[in-house]
């Protein structure tokens, strides 16, 4: 069966301008100093403000700190006359890899729904970015369709256009779990992270399916992290709040299974 390195993602959402971003990756480095994700055997990567992005690249590139740069949104377009948009070929000159799509916060507040996810996700992969492609369930879509109705159709059409040897990695957030305290179970986050792997498979062939990383995220934590990190389907954590403070954020990333 392939490995999946676990990937430990924090989501900033709009917190941090770029002083706090250094200080918060450079405590988090040296926190961070002889742990897994020193030898590759954890992946750690930091989604900030797009005003934060040009000093936390160069810190990382200064130090050599080995964390992976995100960004948590783009452009459907190259470049042009779109005010306040954001080009993946922009992000990827800063050496940004991976790129958060279809985010409910995103979907709910600026009305994106699954087309402007798969255009945004075929721009990403157009200019080399890795998507990480959210999908979730409201409260009200668990009650009337079950936990992973919803997320599943929101991957499928996600994938519509995409090629079978794209990476990709798809994110299970259940709108009710972020923010709220209130996290899935580990055997609700497996259910559905595995119904996300079998739409993977029937979408992009089986090879995509036992390669690409199915996270959870929502309400994680340094005390729930393991229990998630147990289930078979879930490759690790898309984590918000919690990736704001350094101490939790690092005991995170040191999860022991
Ligand atoms: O993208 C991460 C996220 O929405 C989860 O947020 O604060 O519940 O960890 P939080």
């Amino acid at each position: 069966m392939t490995k999946r390195t676990p990937l430990i993602a924090g989501n900033w959402k709009m917190n941090l301008d770029h002083l706090q971003a250094v200080a918060l990756v450079q405590k988090l480095h040296w926190t961070l100093k002889d742990a897994k994700h020193e030898d590759g055997s954890v992946e750690v990567a930091v989604f900030p403000p797009f005003t934060d992005i040009r000093s936390v690249q160069t810190l990382i590139d200064a130090d050599r700190i080995p964390f992976t740069l995100g960004a948590q949104d783009l452009s459907t377009h190259d470049d042009g006359a779109y005010t306040g948009e954001v080009s993946g070929a922009f992000l990827a000159k800063l050496d940004v890899k991976q790129v958060i799509i279809g985010h409910s916060e995103r979907r709910e507040y600026h009305a994106e729904g699954d087309d402007v996810v798969a255009a945004k996700v075929a721009a990403a992969l157009k200019h080399g970015l890795v998507p990480v492609i959210c999908v979730g369930e409201t409260s009200e879509d668990l009650e009337k369709f079950g936990a992973s109705a919803v997320p599943v159709a929101q991957l499928e059409k996600a994938l519509a256009g995409v090629s079978s040897d794209a990476d990709i990695v798809v994110a299970y957030e259940p709108v009710w779990a972020i923010g709220s305290g209130q996290a899935a179970t580990p055997q609700q986050a497996q259910e559905v992270c595995a119904k996300l792997r079998e739409v993977i498979a029937s979408s992009l062939g089986a090879e995509a399916a036992a390669r690409t990383r199915v996270l959870y995220g929502g309400s994680v934590k340094s005390a729930n992290i393991a229990s998630f990190m147990r289930e078979p389907d879930v490759d690790g954590a898309l984590v918000g709040g919690a990736s704001l403070k350094v101490d939790e954020f690092a005991a995170i990333i040191r999860f022991e299974k």
